[in-house]
């Protein structure tokens, strides 16, 4: 179960949001906590956690490892910070950024090859899916962006579907919509990484889950866990996603 944040919080907000979450989580055994905080939150957080189950990653990582790269973040940094995870091609970041399955796939490699486990996002935009080209996106988000791992490397990843139309927007795609994506993206996996791949990966839904619809997403047994937003802001809605 894994928060984003977002541009939200400052350092001080993150220390009260976890005074708040971590005795809600202490016992939750049934999943992994991740709570991607802005990278200037990163060394709060990372201390805020110390010894809970509770794990930090970064919203995005630089594909070189330093350089003359103004305003981006390689992933020695971030693990010198104390992030485990970092969430990569977010739809914001393709959406505001440039972001393109080419970075997405150079971020991915740069992400494993610093030892952090990235949380890859696909996801289609509302006019692809109005005009029947979901799972052609998501195909081709695939075929371009997470294809070109290596199969040591793809057992490394977390991938999150992330519909954009349902990011911020209220609207949750039903769990039975998320489902059918989820099925068409393993699919894929199946087809270049095999069954056993397939079988493994993580796959998280992401876009407008709250405390109140967790619940059946979660009984899709297609969905292995959620990428959460704007309610992963409040420790006590959080919390109650994560032990839905
Ligand atoms: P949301 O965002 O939960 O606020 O819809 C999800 C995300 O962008 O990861």
């Amino acid at each position: 179960m894994a928060g984003n944040w977002k541009m939200y919080k400052t350092p001080a907000e993150t220390i009260a949001f976890f005074e708040k979450f971590r005795p809600l989580v202490e016992r939750s055994e049934h999943c992994e906590i991740v709570i991607c905080p802005p990278f200037t939150n990163l060394s709060t957080a990372a201390a805020a956690v110390q010894g809970s189950p509770i794990r930090i990653g970064g919203q995005n990582i630089a594909w070189a490892k330093e350089g003359a790269f103004t305003g981006e973040i390689s992933g020695a940094m971030l693990r010198a910070a104390g992030a485990t995870h970092a969430i990569v091609g977010h739809s914001e970041r393709r959406q505001y950024f440039g972001e393109t399955d080419a970075t997405v796939l150079k971020r991915t490699q740069a992400a494993l090859e610093a030892a952090l486990t990235p949380i890859v996002c696909v996801g289609e935009r509302l006019e692809e899916r109005e005009a029947g080209r979901t799972a052609e996106l998501l195909k081709s988000q695939f075929a371009n962006g997470i294809a070109g791992l290596t199969d040591a490397q793809f057992s490394r990843i977390i991938i999150a579907y992330e519909p954009v139309w349902a990011i911020g927007t209220g609207k949750t795609a039903t769990p039975e919509i998320a489902a059918d994506a989820h099925r068409t993206i393993r699919a894929e996996v199946a087809a270049k990484f095999g069954k056993d791949a397939a079988a493994q990966v993580r796959i998280l839904y992401g876009g407008s889950v709250k405390a109140d619809n967790v619940k059946t997403l979660m009984a899709q047994p297609e969905i292995d866990g959620t990428l959460v937003g704007g309610a992963s802001l409040d420790a006590v809605s959080f919390a109650s996603i994560v032990n839905f």
